[in-house]
């Protein structure tokens, strides 16, 4: 049944993992925008959204809520971890999203929110320090579609994909109603035509004037998408007011980074205060970091090798819960922080050491291991690939009484199978010893 499960979620997420590695390996991390910046990138294509304004003391906050005249104003503390709503403040406040018609009310709010730490399900447990608040005028919404333009292989290009179910998961809505996802291939000469953007609105479920605003909306959107250099530009909702406004609640943007060279406005906005802080730690060693959401650790030296152990890992239905990469010239430290660093994770069941000595030395791998072994009671099975420079003598340097009181499981290269990894973390083994 582990297998299986394993299975199952190596399948649906393999290709992402693989890009996430891929990116990771070349010393770069997705650019991510607070929902401020990307609101204001959406009103400079036109693109219908919220009033707001952008404060970071409460009085800004006040005068920007005065100034709005809104019937009704919402209130967001801007990080860029999601579960704001239900998120808690170390001042006491809860909640990281508020709606109130009182602008005095969003002063005292903003002064419970800016320079106070915000915890939230994805944030880490002291929380993130609160800099910037958007005050914006709330709207209601009676109905929401989602819509997103996204660089499809298969069409060698742009396809936007609709659905008048928004508002929810749209991979939810996609596995449960296929025929409620609508999908319009763009050429990239013509760019979105007049009739393709008013049936996706029609698809959308937009009709009367709202259509051909709802177009309107969606062309001004891939114009966005084009400007910026985009991967994609995903809308969910957009949502539909009582006054008959098509507007666009929350977007997320991606960015192409190989266009960072002429995005520069854009990729300054990146806030790299808010960033993982194992991978903090792990730049701190020399070492690359990348989280994912598997459960296997992988210790690997260089991106090609990281890459290849990912698909093989793949291959046979397992998932990675992270990667560490190993640079050139090792120390024994290293080895032991790499260590501290992957069994730190509450999602790693086994630890998996795929090591080529080139220019790295095998004895100080495997004496690291050691020392990682007994000073951190490691709980969970390892398997240990090492080849290269020194091979011969790292059977040595491993005393004997790691092997026996650790769950390890030492693969030569020539008899090396991810399956041997498995075999361990499902057969719970203490010892495998293969020679
Ligand atoms: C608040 O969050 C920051 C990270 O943004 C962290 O460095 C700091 O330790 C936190 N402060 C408290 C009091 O938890």
């Amino acid at each position: 049944a582990g297998r299986e499960r394993w299975k199952k979620g190596g399948e649906a997420r393999g290709k992402e993992t693989r890009s996430d590695v891929a990116h990771a390996l070349r010393g770069r991390r997705w650019l991510n925008l607070q929902e401020y910046q990307s609101k204001k990138l959406m009103q400079e294509s036109g693109v219908a959204v919220q009033r707001f304004y952008v404060a970071d003391t409460a009085s800004e906050a006040l005068e920007a809520a005065k100034r709005l005249n809104a019937k009704e104003i919402v209130l967001k503390a801007q990080i860029l971890a999601g579960g704001r709503g239900k998120g808690v403040f170390d001042s006491g406040l809860k909640g990281g999203v508020h709606l109130t018609k009182d602008p005095a009310v969003v002063g005292e709010l903003a002064n419970k929110m800016l320079g106070f730490n915000l915890t939230t399900k994805q944030t880490p447990k002291e929380g993130v320090k609160v800099k910037t608040v958007m005050v914006a005028e709330a709207l209601d919404i009676t109905r929401e579609t989602y819509f997103a333009i996204l660089m499809d292989r298969s069409c060698n290009g742009p396809v936007m994909v609709g659905s008048p179910q928004g508002g929810m998961d749209i991979e939810e809505v996609a596995a449960s109603s296929p025929e409620l996802i609508f999908k319009e291939v763009i050429d990239i000469f013509e760019g979105v035509r007049d009739d393709q953007a008013l049936r996706m609105a029609a698809n959308l479920g937009f009709n009367g004037p709202l259509q051909r605003q709802a177009a309107d909306q969606i062309k001004r959107l891939y114009d966005l998408f084009l400007k910026v250099d985009a991967t994609q530009v995903e809308v969910n909702p957009l949502g539909e007011t009582p006054e008959g406004q098509v507007v666009c609640f929350d977007a997320k943007i991606n960015f192409d980074d190989n266009a960072e060279f002429r995005q520069k406005a854009v990729f300054a906005m990146d806030d790299m205060t808010e960033s993982d802080p194992t991978e903090t730690e792990a730049a701190k060693w020399d070492l690359k970091y990348i989280g994912l959401d598997g459960n296997i650790a992988c210790f690997v030296n260089g991106a090609g090798l990281a890459m290849a152990t990912c698909d093989i890992i793949d291959l046979h239905g397992g998932k990675p819960a992270n990667f560490l990469d190993l640079g050139g010239g090792v120390k024994e430290r290293q080895v032991y922080e790499a260590f501290k660093l992957l069994t730190a994770d509450p999602k790693v069941e086994a630890i998996l050491v795929n090591i080529f000595g080139g220019i790295v030395n095998c004895a100080i791998i495997a004496n690291g291991i050691t020392k990682a072994c007994r000073e951190l009671e490691l709980k969970v099975p390892l398997v240990v690939r090492l080849e290269g420079e020194n091979v011969h003598t790292y059977s040595s340097s491993w005393s004997l009484l790691t092997l026996t009181q650790y769950k390890m499981c030492v693969a030569p290269s020539e008899a090396w199978t991810i399956d041997l990894h498995l075999a361990c973390v499902e057969k719970h083994l203490t010892l495998v010893r293969i020679s």
